[in-house]
């Protein structure tokens, strides 16, 4: 309970607002980079490409030049087989097309990887031509970078594809560009389930970073604005909100503060945190998305929140969907099908998870119960990020190769086994030993 309230501090902490203070802006010579990723692929994802394309028109309609944007994406949505529109990808209903004219550096299941961004981010081109265009965040100690992620994400975790960033990499990243002088300030937005992980307790306050998340520690990330034609959800609650207020507001007098402010209030499915160094809050938001005054169409938009649904039941909620509109019998029955065995790929998750931890306590005291119960913070990434490996190579039934979300979400006994001080090899063993990993008998 003690911890939950601390986590959840992120809620009211800018309710005192700090003294206002005259922040200085860009330096004398000093540019603006901006690096927009979206990790997944496959239809059933299609929101998150669609909201990084989107960020790509605003910090292009705020002048940030083609030269200093680097952008990830996998590029399967535009052309895909099941898109109505070939070649045009939208971000909200109605919407204008948001893929056309993005430029894509990095493309493709082999190269939107967590290894490509952190070099990308870093501005360590070695062995990137190879892999796209080898273009990078050139950034120097004058200037201001601009980080945008959208994929889905677990505990101390967000993914690209099938694989996963850890935050112990992320921040030795970070910590890596801070030592180097490789920006005068950074912001990050990132949208993922659990997304506040990565950034609390691990971002210290004085690297000159501001992160802010589309949720807390152990929240979901929200896809909002179904598509009936698409049958797909066509952005996420908290990208939307952010892009759509930068769409229309003058960014040269929005401070990132209020920014927050406006996207906290109007992301009522999960709580917006913000980590770091909370001065950066007070500088323009122009001065991360571009200084120019947009003289793009603003589109008027439906509220995101109305019909949202947690990321990591999009798949289960699109099977229904399919279900309730299929025209034969047949039809009916396949979805029906799918449907029942999705619900049991569901039930099995926690089922697992909890025999992993039984064998690795030895079920002691009802531990293992105690340990699924709870949520303990992340400080042991070293631990949690060979477990977590292991267990995706090592135990298929889960899904964690297959950006099956809701797996994700188990891995907080992950952590906890971690944090417990449970040796590093008994849960590996116990991993090893679970014959259910792998279809076996429950
Ligand atoms: C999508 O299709 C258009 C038109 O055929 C083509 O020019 C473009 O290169 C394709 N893009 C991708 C990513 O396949
Ligand atoms: C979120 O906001 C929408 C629209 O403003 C409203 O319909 C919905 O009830 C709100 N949900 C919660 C949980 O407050």
């Amino acid at each position: 309970m003690y911890l939950h309230f601390i986590k959840l501090l992120c809620v009211v902490s800018l309710a005192y607002s700090l003294p206002k203070v005259e922040f200085p802006k860009l330096k004398e010579g000093g540019k603006i980079w901006a690096l927009l990723v979206a990790g997944s692929n496959g239809w059933g994802n299609y929101r998150h490409q669609a909201d990084a394309c989107h960020a790509y028109q605003v910090v292009r309609n705020h002048g940030i030049p083609e030269e200093q944007i680097v952008v990830m994406m996998v590029d399967d949505i535009a052309n895909n087989s099941q898109n109505p529109t070939p070649g045009k990808i939208i971000n909200q209903p109605d919407g204008p097309d948001v893929y056309q004219g993005v430029k894509i550096d990095y493309s493709g299941l082999l190269n939107v990887v967590p290894e490509v961004f952190l070099k990308v981010m870093s501005g360590d081109s070695s062995g990137l031509s190879e892999r796209g265009t080898g273009r990078v965040i050139n950034s120097g100690p004058n200037d201001h970078v601009f980080v945008n992620f959208v994929d889905h994400g677990g505990p101390g975790i967000i993914a690209f594809g099938r694989l996963f960033l850890h935050a112990k990499d992320l921040m030795e990243t970070l910590a890596d560009m801070h030592k180097a002088q490789k920006f005068d300030k950074l912001l990050f937005y990132m949208e993922a389930c659990e997304s506040g992980s990565m950034f609390y307790n691990l971002l210290p306050k004085d690297y000159n970073i501001l992160a802010l998340t589309a949720s807390n520690p152990d929240q979901s990330s929200y896809a909002c604005y179904w598509d009936e034609e698409r049958e797909t959800y066509l952005g996420d609650v908290f990208s939307v909100n952010w892009l759509q207020d930068s769409d229309k507001e003058d960014l040269a007098k929005e401070t990132i503060k209020k920014q927050f402010h406006i996207i906290k209030k109007e992301t009522n499915t999960s709580v917006v945190c913000e980590y770091g160094d909370k001065t950066i809050a007070e500088m323009t938001v122009s001065e991360f998305q571009g200084k120019e005054k947009s003289t793009a169409n603003v589109y008027p938009a439906p509220d995101p929140n109305i019909g949202a649904v947690p990321s990591e039941n999009v798949d289960l909620e699109i099977l229904k969907y399919q279900y309730r509109t299929a025209m034969t019998e047949d039809d009916r029955m396949f979805y029906l099908d799918k449907l029942e065995q999705e619900t049991k790929r569901r039930e099995s998750v926690p089922v697992i998870v909890k025999k992993i931890v039984d064998r690795a306590t030895n079920n002691i005291n009802g531990r293992a119960k105690f340990l699924m119960d709870t949520r303990y913070d992340l400080y042991d990434t070293d631990c949690y990020k060979t477990v977590v490996e292991h267990l995706a190579d090592n135990c298929p039934m889960l899904g964690l190769r297959e950006q099956f979300g809701y797996a994700l979400k188990h891995l907080y006994a992950f952590v906890n086994l971690c944090e417990e001080n449970v040796a590093m090899e008994t849960i590996l063993s116990a991993i090893d030993k679970e014959e259910s990993c792998f279809g076996g008998k429950f």
